[in-house]
């Protein structure tokens, strides 16, 4: 028996779980429920990835504290992954006392080897959050072509990258305010030390060959130091003996590995930690495995620092890090406004999890390449193999059976069976090998060809013949037994569907090895149908869900932009509430509105405020605005302004409107019920 330790790439808790993230959840899930089926010892841990910037803005931005938010998150992730089947041993946080623990003893390793160096660096600082600007939080003209609008690492529109402190009008994303640079001290894992050690690691059979040969390359070409430090204001563990310094979450991230590994220790007998991560673990009689799955753009976090920091820290490294590529829907990348950025909860409202866990099997291998989930196909796949072939043979055969007295009787010939059975080692090495679509491959083959059998006999038109029952018994019950060996090996992708088999065979569970014992003279249960088919307008209403939800968020978004965003003009300086109350807003309804001969910008506006007699104003908003759409509408005016002379006549105030300009230019319109000439405070 093999001790195995598994893991999946810890989610982060700052968003909902999506189907391109179920891609690997439902692969290593897959790989741990047959390693299980096998009679294997095979643990399962993951967490929320719950440190960094990102969470802890949003937190701020939701009025919440960073762990109410991780928490949140946490809960509905938890219930997504239950949903799918996820079998998780434990599932963490990175924000645990373990992991703080984890994190602070590997980084004194680190120190106390010699692996860790301090230097000054300078970085653009929000002098008015107070806080260090990653590239992402900055924008500004690219220094190259000019373009507006781009972040501090590269350029959408000419591609070209550099530093954030080269960009041209530098404004932070968070506040509005000009960045300044600021130096300040960073703490740095000194990986290329490790160069000549990961030359060997990632070609000892631990990673994919083409993960291996593009490592090489940066391998070949030199490592730099790993910053792996931030400043204050972060969510995360401070740093020990360096207050105000804090991990760099992708320091305590992977460490989260081992945290959520620890919890399930404490609480399991017999479990223990060191068995599987102290230095040599991973050698002689008493091995334990542990591998890692991930997706692609987190190879070298994996594949680099990973394996140093635990080879300098003294623990084991895995036996291998194993890359999946990126999930696209109908052949694109996932979107929002398209509606193919499915979240897990979406699908989970409309579809059966088993669904997506069979197509994503039937289609996954072991490589790195990128994975289409095509909706039509998927419908189309599912119904054809799961419930026309698969479920097709025990709902055939059922009935027979149930007619004779509920009970399969002794089989005659076993040499079709023995086939089935024996398909049993090829498949499993294809599990093994993580090469499912293959395992799915040769099982849809075996119910082809235990449908073709049934058709051949056709126990239905034998059943109406005198004399021929125990005949039909025979074919029916073999025909069974065909379909036990079928769910045996697909049950580490049909999970619920392999229960419902097991109560309908009255047998305890679908194990790789109870296959072998026959179900002869076996009583079995009533036939309940397995699965339902997809129905496309199930995939319809998945999308539409998703549209809608999007659209949704852009509005706001778009709210939040003008507080949180992208405030782009400094506020005024403040003021006491008579300098405000000096200045009279009414509400104003706009009588008729006219075009200006001669005037480029101008509408003229013939407003009504109740004083008995109209006013006359020019506003300059005819870019964005035609006369007959203001015709009756109620807008906000500056009653008390001193009239002004202008070129076509007198202007007696001014009207309330916000925007940059041109086609975006916005009349305040206040809500229904207001009355032309009320006081606006
Ligand atoms: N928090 C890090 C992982 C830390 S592991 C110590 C992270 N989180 S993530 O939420 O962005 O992604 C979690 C996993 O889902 C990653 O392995 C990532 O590659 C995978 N996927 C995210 N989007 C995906 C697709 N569209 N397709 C396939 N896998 C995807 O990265
Ligand atoms: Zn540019």
């Amino acid at each position: 028996m093999r001790r195995i330790l598994v893991t999946s790439a810890l989610p982060y808790a700052n968003g909902p779980i999506h189907l391109g993230h179920m891609l690997e959840y439902i692969q290593t899930d897959i790989w741990v429920r047959f390693q299980q089926a096998r009679g294997n010892e095979c643990h399962y841990v993951c967490a929320d990835d719950a440190h960094g910037t990102a969470i802890m803005l949003r937190a701020q931005k939701m009025g919440v504290t960073p762990e109410e938010q991780i928490a949140a998150v946490q809960e509905a992730h938890e219930k997504d992954f239950s949903d799918f089947m996820i079998k998780f041993d434990n599932y963490g946080s990175t924000h645990s006392e373990e992991n703080r623990e984890i994190s602070s003893y590997i980084y004194n390793q680190l120190k106390a080897n010699g692996h860790i160096a301090t230097r000054g660096i300078k970085q653009l600082f929000d002098p008015e959050k107070e806080m260090f600007l990653a590239d992402r939080y900055v924008k500004g003209e690219c220094p190259k072509c000019g373009t507006a609008d781009q972040y501090g690492d590269n350029c959408e529109s000419c591609g070209a990258t550099y530093n954030a402190a080269e960009l041209k009008n530098p404004k932070s994303v968070m506040s509005g305010a000009t960045p300044v640079e600021k130096e300040s001290e960073h703490y740095f894992f000194k990986l290329p030390e490790f160069q000549e050690f990961l030359k060997t690691w990632t070609r000892s059979g631990t990673l994919q060959d083409e993960v291996a040969n593009k490592l090489a390359e940066w391998l070949d070409s030199g490592l730099q130091e790993w910053d792996i430090s931030r400043d204050a204001p972060y969510f995360g563990f401070e740093i020990p003996d360096a207050p105000g310094k804090y991990f760099y979450v992708w320091l305590d991230a992977p460490i989260g590995y081992m945290a959520s590994f620890k919890q399930l220790c404490d609480r399991t007998d017999g479990l223990e930690f060191d068995d599987f991560w102290k230095a040599g673990a991973d050698q002689g009689n008493e091995a334990t495995e542990v591998y890692h799955f991930i997706g692609k753009d987190i190879i070298n976090f994996h594949a680099l620092f990973w394996p140093s920091m635990l080879h300098s820290a003294g623990f084991r490294t895995p036996n291998a890090v194993w890359a999946h590529g990126y999930v696209t829907v109908n052949g694109a990348k996932m979107s929002k406004s398209r509606g193919t950025f499915i979240k897990a909860r979406t699908y989970l409202d409309n579809l059966q999890p088993e669904y997506l866990r069979y197509y994503y099997a039937a289609k996954l291998n072991n490589r790195v390449d990128d994975f289409d989930l095509n909706l039509d196909d998927f419908a189309q796949r599912v119904n054809s193999d799961l419930i026309g072939k698969v479920i097709n043979i025990a709902s055939r055969c059922a009935g027979f059976v149930k007619k004779a007295g509920g009970e399969l009787c002794e089989l005659g010939d076993t040499q079709l069976l023995d086939h089935f059975i024996d398909k049993g080692n090829v498949i499993a090495q294809h599990y093994e090998d993580r090469e499912f679509g293959k395992a799915i491959r040769e099982i849809v083959s075996l119910a082809d060809t235990a449908n073709e059998y049934i058709h051949e006999k056709e126990p239905w038109a034998l059943a109406k013949q005198e004399g021929k029952e125990q005949e039909v018994l025979e074919i029916c019950s073999l025909g069974i037994n065909l379909f036990r060996q079928i769910m045996t090996y697909l049950s580490p992708v049909v999970p619920d569907m392999a229960e419902k088999v097991c109560a309908f065979l009255n047998i305890d569970d679908l194990n790789w090895d109870s296959r072998l014992q026959i179900l002869q003279n076996h009583k079995i249960n009533k036939f309940k149908p397995l699965m339902a088919r997809i129905e496309k307008d199930k995939l319809d209403n998945i999308i539409a869900q998703e549209k809608a939800d999007a659209e949704k968020e852009s509005a706001n978004s778009d709210d939040n932009n003008s507080s949180a965003n992208t405030l782009s003009e400094p506020l005024a300086d403040e003021i006491d509430f008579d300098v405000f109350a000096q200045t009279d807003l009414r509400i104003a309804k706009i009588v008729k509105a006219d075009y200006v001969e001669g005037a480029g910008k101008l509408l003229q506006l013939t407003l009504d405020i109740g004083e008995g007699k109209t006013r006359n104003v020019f506003s300059g908003i005819k870019s964005a605005y035609k006369p007959e759409d203001l015709t009756g509408k109620l807008t906000v005016m500056v009653a008390n302004l001193k009239p002004r002379k202008m070129k076509f006549g007198v202007s007696e105030g001014m009207v309330l409107a916000a925007g940059p300009g041109g086609k975006e230019i916005y009349l305040l319109e206040p809500h229904d019920g207001a009355q032309p000439g009320q006081r606006v405070m």
